[in-house]
């Protein structure tokens, strides 16, 4: 009878321990003690899984336990795994936010419980507890964008077509700007011409955007980092206007999984003769896509490094150690202390060297490849 027991009391924890990983995996069966939880935004979208895989193989040889948990696009998600986690005894969380201002409550409650906040990615905006942010550039990511276009443009009045991330997203903000800091200069000397947003046409003389403006031209021009609106508010911008808008058209897409909608429409319009579209991420599909000329370019962002320092920074925090930050994000709440880890821009030209000879992907994991 007391084995019985026993045997169901085992069966119980098994479910539940499964029952609350939402999607989530633990390093080498150290499930119960979890020194650094990692939550994620999505696993829907090839970026976040190739985060994933980072994480685990820089874990795999040190004496600490990672679980990464996946919010599957729900803020209220994001704050059970949080939650979770805290559960689960961790020492530093290492959160990429589904929403940065929503964010906050969940670090906060971290916070309290003596777990020290890594905002990976994305900045949480409007809290004091975040105590450290583990980035990309994100103003150089949207300013290699900007520059792709620019230097592929040639004459005046060439149709500039602008597409955005999610507006809960800082990060869509700072790329947004970084590009909008190059082509503004070159819409004002009427080498582009906006058409598909009203309000960044109302916009075009303004360098500087504040916030609030760059907040209007995101909130009508956002894919909210997904695919299909990525799609269909591109077939209704080549709908809405005639075949002279059209001809050799350049696309601010924000980041490969939009990028790669975006371009099938243009692709498949008959009105547009050549199109240039900007991405980020190099994820596999758009490494594709850019061997076969369908996405003119991609930034790369090595997740291997970012990965890397996150967990670093997470184990000189266990160890007591002061983790390495060269600058500061401000937040509206503090100034951040930031590690910054720079970009590289991917184009046909050099995929082989940047992403292959790297050891990033494996030749044979594309066709065309020259
Ligand atoms: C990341 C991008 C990613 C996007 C959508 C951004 O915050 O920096 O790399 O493509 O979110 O998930």
């Amino acid at each position: 009878m007391k084995r019985m027991l026993a045997v169901l009391l085992c069966l119980v924890m098994v479910i539940s321990l499964a029952g609350c990983s939402n999607g989530g995996s633990s390093s080498g069966g150290k499930k119960e003690k979890v020194d650094v939880g990692i939550v994620l935004p999505t696993k829907d979208e090839p970026r976040w899984l190739q985060d994933k895989a980072k994480f685990e193989s820089v874990i795999k040889d040190s004496k600490y336990s990672v679980e990464v948990l996946f919010s599957q696009g729900s803020s209220a998600n994001e704050k059970t795994n949080v939650e979770t986690l805290i559960n689960k005894g961790i020492k530093v969380l290492i959160i990429c936010a589904q929403d940065a201002a929503a964010a906050a409550a969940s670090v906060e409650e971290a916070k309290a419980a003596g777990v020290t906040v890594i905002a990976y990615d994305r900045l949480i905006t409007g809290t004091d507890a975040v105590d450290y942010y583990v980035t990309f550039d994100s103003l150089a990511v949207g300013a290699a964008m900007g520059q792709y276009l620019a230097d592929n443009a040639t004459g005046q009045g060439n149709p500039l077509y602008l597409y955005a991330g999610a507006a809960t997203d800082n990060n869509a903000f700072l790329f947004f700007q970084g590009a909008w800091n190059v082509l503004q200069p070159k819409i004002a000397d009427g080498t582009f011409v906006i058409k598909n947003s009203s309000e960044a046409t109302g916009l075009q003389a303004t360098k500087e955007l504040s916030h609030e403006q760059l907040a209007s031209i995101i909130g009508q021009v956002t894919t909210n980092w997904d695919f299909n609106e990525a799609k269909s508010k591109a077939e209704a911008h080549l709908t809405a206007v005639s075949a002279a808008d059209k001809g050799k058209c350049y696309v601010l897409a924000p980041n490969d999984g939009t990028a790669r909608s975006i371009a099938d429409v243009f692709g498949a319009d008959a009105d547009v003769s050549q199109y240039f579209i900007t991405g980020q991420d190099s994820e596999k599909a758009s490494v594709q896509y850019v061997i076969d000329g369908k996405q003119s370019m991609t930034v790369f962002k090595d997740t291997r490094t970012l990965a890397t320092d996150a967990m670093n920074m997470a184990i000189s925090v266990i160890e007591e150690k002061t983790p390495d930050t060269g600058s500061t994000y401000d937040n509206g709440k503090k100034q951040v202390p930031a590690k910054q880890t720079p970009i590289v821009v991917v184009t046909k030209d050099n995929v082989k060297e940047a992403l292959i000879d790297s050891g990033y992907y494996k030749a044979s994991d594309f066709t065309g490849l020259k």
